[in-house]
């Protein structure tokens, strides 16, 4: 099998997505699609994987499939180069999920970190449904399903990519190479791998209420970092700040380039010496959180133009989810067809089996009709 570059990646369509969706995994995934590195790009609207979670609330994941899909294509997925689709509408991913879960034990699942915070998240503890637990394995399949070498996402994914790894290994070495191993790509820059919400908690979260949206507009994205955590111990200005564990610097990591410093807070050359003021005391937690406001809103301003110009063309969006869900199953078909011949499934596509049972059975009659004349020449004589 030749080894293609392909990218594949996805989001649970629970709600809009936020900027900690932007700087984990959106903004890389639009740079990798334009880098020309990539054979292959699929983007993914998790819709099944959502219903897991939310399998009482559908009118929430049927409402976010389109809030999703404004999101992707405001921020710049092109549809041209990255085939944008809907996870339940390709059944070939639930029959690959039904050979993975034979690879897979009970108590590997149990211990997925990822899924144990979601579980203590949500107080599924006592009463956890099977398709959440098992949703690790089908996601398996939604990488494998593309034959995807590379997953971009955050820091949270990789217990995903992990049992994604093992079940690939040990498919392939049950049935043979069939499968191509996949590996994460996490974000460059460490504050991106996880931006904490708004509150300081480790996640932004639209459970916990704490997130800037990609589609907020730049009233919203100023009272929301106005009310901000930063440092606890900085209440005075002249106190010496930390800016390590502080949202308001993790953002700044996260977001600010030299470039903004240029346009809108010249008196620093860059963030080290904004930090470096900071930490020595005399700079105020409103005028950071300003500058931090100016440069969301500088890098939401593009994206909320693009997202109204695809708002105006809604039935153009599910046309492209649709036409991209018609693609991306012809691959998955592809795939399926391989792993169905590896696991000697394949008993209608496969027409030397045919033959080799038509050879098999005769030969039995033959071996009987011998014996058979054999006994009765014995009698005879
Ligand atoms: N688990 C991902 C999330 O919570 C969504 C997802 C489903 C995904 N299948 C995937 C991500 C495959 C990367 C690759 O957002």
């Amino acid at each position: 099998m030749e080894q293609k570059k392909i990218f594949m990646t996805g989001d649970r369509p629970t709600g809009k997505l936020h900027i900690g969706h932007y700087v984990g995994a959106l903004r890389r995934r639009v740079e990798l699609q334009n880098s020309g590195l990539y054979d292959e790009c699929y983007v993914m609207i998790a819709d099944t994987q959502a219903l897991t979670d939310y399998y009482d609330n559908p009118d929430r994941i049927r409402e976010s499939v389109i809030e999703v899909a404004l999101d992707y294509l405001s921020c710049g997925v092109d549809p041209s180069r990255s085939t944008i689709f809907v996870q339940s509408r390709i059944p070939e991913l639930f029959e690959l999920t039904c050979y993975y879960l034979d690879l897979v034990t009970l108590s590997r699942l149990e211990r997925n970190p990822t899924v144990k915070s979601e579980m203590r998240q949500k107080g599924m503890e006592d009463s956890i449904p099977v398709g959440f637990l098992c949703y690790p394995v089908s996601q398996a399949a939604d990488i494998t399903a593309f034959d995807a070498d590379t997953v971009p996402a955050g820091e949270d994914q990789a217990p995903m990519v992990e049992q994604c790894q093992e079940i690939v290994h040990k498919f392939n070495s049950l049935y043979g190479e069939t499968l191509v191993m996949p590996h994460l790509l996490l974000p460059e820059n460490d504050s991106c791998k996880r931006l904490p919400g708004l509150d300081g908690k480790a996640k932004m979260s639209k459970s916990l209420n704490n997130c800037i949206y990609l589609s907020d507009d730049e009233q919203t994205v100023n009272k929301k970092v106005m009310t901000m955590f930063t440092d606890p111990m900085h209440l005075n200005i002249n106190d010496k700040g930390h800016t390590k564990d502080n949202p308001v610097f993790i953002y700044l990591d996260a977001f600010a380039t030299d470039d903004h410093f240029r346009r809108f807070y010249s008196q620093y050359e860059n963030l080290e010496a904004l930090k470096r003021k900071y930490e020595d005391g005399g700079l105020g937690d409103v005028e950071v959180k300003r500058f931090l406001a100016r440069v969301i809103n500088d890098v939401l301003e593009p994206i909320r133009q693009k997202r109204h110009e695809y708002e105006n063309d809604i039935p153009g969006v599910y046309r492209i989810l649709e036409e991209g869900t018609e693609k991306a199953r012809a691959k998955a078909m592809a795939t399926i067809h391989r792993v169905r011949r590896a696991i000697k499934i394949n008993y209608f596509e496969d027409r030397k089996l045919i033959e080799k049972q038509v050879k098999r059975f005769k030969k039995q009659h033959q071996d009987e009709e011998n014996l058979k004349a054999y006994l009765a020449k014995q009698k005879k004589a």
